[in-house]
This record gives C-alpha cells, sequence and structure tokens, in this order.
C-alpha cells in the first residue's frame, strides 16, 4: 500500500463502502469445451488503475463480464474471481443485440469517435441511443441491489454517462460520482451529437463529474454553459460547482496514474531482467524502440509507422542501429473500422520491413498482435532506450506513465503526442509531438536515438518524481475528497494536473 493510501484513515470517506461501475469488469469470462467458465484479464487503462484500488480498499466491482447472455454459472465465476481478488464482483448481462447496440453501437460508434474529434466515424442510429438508456437503466438497478445509502457510487466512463438519471429514483440519498476515462470534447464537437441536451443533462445528475484534464473540464463547462443557460456555474480553480434548479454537482479535473511502486518493484525483479537480457540477446547491436497499444484508430499507429519510416529515408545512420516492437493488443474486433486498421497497420509493417529488413539480419519492425503477461509487458518496456506514444487524442494514457515507471535504469528518452492528457503532467521530460507531424515526429525520434546520457536521465527522473508523488492513491484521494468535501471543510481543495499553474497548460 503506498503512503498516499495510508493516509486513508484520516479521511471521511475512508470508513465508506466503495461501490464501482464499469462497462467491463477487470476480468474477462470465457466457457471452456467441457462448460467451465475462465476468468482472464481485461485490457486497458480503466482496469489498470481501478485494480490496484479495489484490491486495496475492497469494495464491490460491478460489470459485464464479456459474455453474451445471463447465466448463474457466470455470476458464479465472477463471484470467484473477485474472492480471489479480495473483493466482490457483481455481473450486468448483456445480450447479443445489447452488445451490438450499446457496447459496439452507441459506446463505440457514436460516444468513442465523437469524444475523440473524430465525428465523420460517428454512425448515428437512433436504436443505439434507446438502447444506450435501456442498458444503463439495468447497471443502475444492479447498483441499486448491492449499495445501500451509505455507501459511494462510482461509475466509470463513457458507456455509462446515463447511470445516475436513472439511480435517482431508487436510490435518492446515496452519493454518486462519475470519472471520464476519455476526453470530454469542445462544443462545436459536443453538439453534433443528436442527443446532447438529454446526455448533458444526465451527467448533471451526478453529484461529482471529474475529467481527466482540465481541457476536458472547461470544455463540459463550456458546454453547460451554451446548452443549459439555467445553470449557474460558480467556482474558480480544479474544483467549481454547476447549479440547476435545487442540484448541486461538482466539477473537476484528476488526471489518473498508475500504481507506480508496484511496476518499479516488478520491473526489477530477476524475472523481468532475465526477459530484458533474452530480448537484448535476440535483437544485438541496436536500440530498441517501443510502442504499446490497443487495436485503436485514436492511437495514431499508422502515423507512426510512417514516421518511422520517414526517419529511416531520412536519417541512414539509424538502419540496422534502431528497432521498433509494436505491440497491438486486440480491441473491438466487431467493429469495421477496426477491422480497417488492422490491415493498414500490417499492410504498413510489411512495407517497411519488405524496404528494409537485411535478410539473415535486422529487421526494422518486430510486430506483436496479442495481449501480454505482465512479465513481458515490462520487460519491453525496460529494454526499450525510446518509447513511441503517439496517439491522435488520449484521455490520458497509461502506457506513458508505465514506461517512465520502468525505466529504473533513467537512460530513455519518451516520445508524447501533444494530444495525450499526460502531455500536460510529462511535458517537461517528454520530447513532445505532434503526431500528424510525420516529419516532426521522424526528427523527434532521431534527436531521442542521439540523446546524451546526461539528458535522457534529467529529463526520466523528473517524468519519474512526478509520477510517483502523483499515483493512483493520489488520485483516489483527491477524488474522494472532491466528492465528500462538504463533510470536510466545505471548499474542494484538489491539488490537480502535477500541481502546476494555469500558465503552464498546453493551450489545446
Ligand atoms: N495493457 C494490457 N494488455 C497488454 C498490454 C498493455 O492490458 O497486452 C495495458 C497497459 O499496461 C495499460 C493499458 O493496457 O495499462 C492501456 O492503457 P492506456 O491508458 O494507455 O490506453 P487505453 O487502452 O485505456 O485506451
Ligand atoms: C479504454 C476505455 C475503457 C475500456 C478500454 C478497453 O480504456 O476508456 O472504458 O474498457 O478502453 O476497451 P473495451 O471496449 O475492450 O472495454
Amino acid at each position: 500500500m503506498s503512503a498516499n493510501s495510508d493516509t486513508q484513515a484520516a479521511q471521511p470517506h475512508a470508513s465508506r463502502n466503495l461501490v464501482v461501475v464499469s462497462n467491463r469488469l477487470p476480468v474477462v469470462l470465457t466457457c471452456d469445451a467441457q462448460g467451465g467458465w475462465h476468468a482472464c484479464a481485461g485490457s486497458g487503462g480503466l482496469v489498470t488503475a481501478l485494480l490496484p484500488v479495489l484490491r486495496n480498499r475492497g469494495g464491490t466491482w460491478i460489470g459485464w463480464p464479456g459474455t453474451d447472455a445471463g447465466d448463474p454459472a457466470v455470476e458464479r465465476a465472477a463471484q470467484q474471481a473477485g474472492a480471489e481478488a479480495g473483493y466482490r464482483m457483481a455481473t450486468v448481462a448483456l445480450n447479443a443485440a445489447e452488445v451490438r447496440d450499446f457496447y459496439l453501437g452507441f459506446s463505440n460508434r457514436v460516444i468513442w469517435p465523437l469524444f475523440h474529434d473524430l465525428q465523420s466515424l460517428c454512425d448515428f442510429d437512433p436504436v443505439y441511443w434507446r438502447t444506450y438508456r435501456e442498458v444503463n437503466r439495468r447497471y443502475a438497478q444492479t447498483v441499486a441491489r448491492h449499495a445501500g445509502a451509505g455507501d459511494f457510487v462510482w461509475v466509470h466512463d463513457y458507456q455509462l454517462m446515463h447511470v445516475a438519471a436513472e439511480l435517482r429514483s431508487l436510490l435518492p440519498d446515496t452519493r454518486v460520482a462519475f470519472f471520464l476515462h476519455v476526453p470530454f470534447p469542445p462544443l462545436d464537437v459536443f453538439v453534433k451529437l443528436p442527443w446532447r441536451m438529454p446526455l448533458l443533462h444526465a451527467l448533471l445528475q451526478y453529484d461529482l463529474v471529474g475529467f481527466q484534464t482540465q481541457r476536458d473540464r472547461r470544455n463540459f463547462s463550456e458546454c453547460v454553459r451554451a446548452l443549459v443557460p439555467q445553470a449557474v456555474l460558480t467556482g474558480r480553480g480544479p474544483v467549481t460547482e454547476v447549479r440547476v434548479a435545487e442540484r448541486r454537482v461538482r466539477i473537476g479535473s484528476f488526471p489518473i496514474s498508475i500504481d507506480y511502486n508496484w511496476f518499479v518493484r516488478r520491473a526489477a525483479s530477476t524475472e523481468v531482467a532475465q526477459r530484458v537480457h533474452e530480448l537484448h540477446g535476440l535483437l544485438p547491436d541496436r536500440r530498441l524502440m517501443l510502442g504499446v497499444d490497443r487495436l485503436d484508430y485514436t492511437k495514431g499507429i499508422p502515423h507512426r509507422l510512417k514516421a518511422f519510416r520517414n526517419a529511416l529515408a531520412r536519417f541512414p545512420e539509424l538502419r540496422e542501429r534502431l528497432s521498433l516492437i509494436q505491440v497491438v493488443v486486440p480491441s473491438r474486433e466487431d467493429i469495421g473500422a477496426y477491422q480497417a486498421l488492422k490491415l493498414e497497420i500490417e499492410q504498413l509493417v510489411s512495407e517497411i520491413n519488405g524496404e528494409y529488413s537485411k535478410p539473415g539480419g535486422w529487421v526494422p519492425v518486430w510486430y506483436v498482435y496479442g495481449s501480454l503477461v505482465a512479465v513481458d509487458l515490462l520487460a519491453y518496456y525496460r529494454a526499450a532506450h525510446i518509447a513511441l506514444v503517439t496517439p491522435l487524442k488520449d484521455g490520458m494514457n497509461l502506457v506513458a506513465k508505465e514506461y517512465c515507471a520502468c525505466s529504473i535504469e533513467e537512460d530513455c528518452v519518451l516520445i508524447l503526442s501533444e494530444f495525450a492528457g499526460a502531455a500536460t503532467q510529462l511535458q517537461r521530460g517528454a520530447l513532445l509531438v505532434n503526431p500528424y507531424d510525420i516529419e516532426g515526429v521522424a526528427d523527434a525520434l532521431r534527436r531521442a536515438w542521439a540523446m546524451p546520457p546526461e539528458e535522457c536521465a534529467a529529463r526520466m527522473r523528473a517524468m519519474r518524481r512526478s509520477i510517483r508523488r502523483q499515483d493512483v492513491y493520489w488520485w483516489l484521494d483527491a477524488f474522494l475528497d472532491a466528492a465528500f468535501a462538504h463533510e470536510l471543510r466545505g471548499i474542494p481543495h484538489v491539488p490537480v494536473d502535477g500541481a502546476q499553474p494555469e500558465s503552464d497548460y498546453l493551450p489545446f
């Protein structure tokens, strides 16, 4: 347990039972040929961040176990997985039509692209919206079965923005908060949503709405100001208040993080050191560069591959001296845009390798399509001299923070997109790039490759210090302090975004 979590006992929220609600449980349950159910780890930043919180604090986690239909055996398997992990798990079953219209449809063909500013990828099918509301109601009903008036219900992410609106009549006295893991779009993008008004009002049913960055919070405030004229926004600083009739809603920014100490400890283990040694043996006499992303068009993987190709063309000294390991974790494979992206990535990888590989020797891109076990992921982090984290837009991006935490020798470089939430906190240590700027990213790559060790160390040290100070337990405390500020001292006090002054924020 971190120092931050040790201080929980002094806080009024420490004794509250935590009920976490997210679309997915942290495990995906699958059925084998004999009808037995097995749990395997889910992927993505939400699960990485919340797992240590639940493990340390206990509580209940409510979500979809990743299977199509309800089955008592699934509930039992989830309960068993929860018991092993040290907290309770409860499932919400989704049938095939709901998976199609709520999960693949409204969540991932409407909100996901829209909130990442990619409205041309949206499919505003009205059936999706109706199913989204129905499924959110079912999540609310499940919450009502597992939570009481004194509990703290914490709903997560864009799939469940409507839960509080459905929950108010079921649990009128329970404190319900929401955290959005993805960006909140600017007004001119948000207004494209045909259901912008009910969605905005649904968010205003929470007691606290948390965003990753000040920019997301500002975007939300601007939408409220423009679209809900009766709303009164008050307060300055990281946590402000919106009043609509009798309702008071706090809104704030709380940059999510990782269990820093866990990553440092595991990266330093003998098992990981052994894997790093094997990797360097397999790929000798060159520097390694790493990309780790879910298969997602927001991650900018094709742009990154083009930048690497550009660097190899313009800087011949990199040839045979630098290899890119690109890990792509399967995700949302039933959506056309994701299938097309996979083909595009594979085409680019084979073009680059076809153009530059040396038979029997150097291969520029090592492409890994699949989920990694922790020891392999940590070994990649530790072995890589450069991490290329270049999303076109990202709520936070935990891969960037994990890479820094695992870089225990502090002899490496993070190249980071200006459009990742993490850029605000890591701007002084990372080489910031515009992921759309192919030549600019190629230049940064050349610079990282040749960066003097003292500069690498100074930059990496600054980023690691900041992530250590503001780990996931800091994030939890900051959020809970804001949720219970009325019991603490009346005035929300939340240090956020690396405690940097407003003038330091990136302007986009
Ligand atoms: N990750 C994973 N499986 C893998 C490789 C990585 O679950 O095979 C994790 C990674 O450690 C990180 C998360 O997936 O915690 C990705 O989070 P991020 O915030 O970078 O992006 P997201 O996938 O949430 O959009
Ligand atoms: C991102 C989202 C999460 C989501 C995860 C994995 O991190 O913010 O809400 O769970 O991606 O995506 P999936 O669609 O597989 O749940």
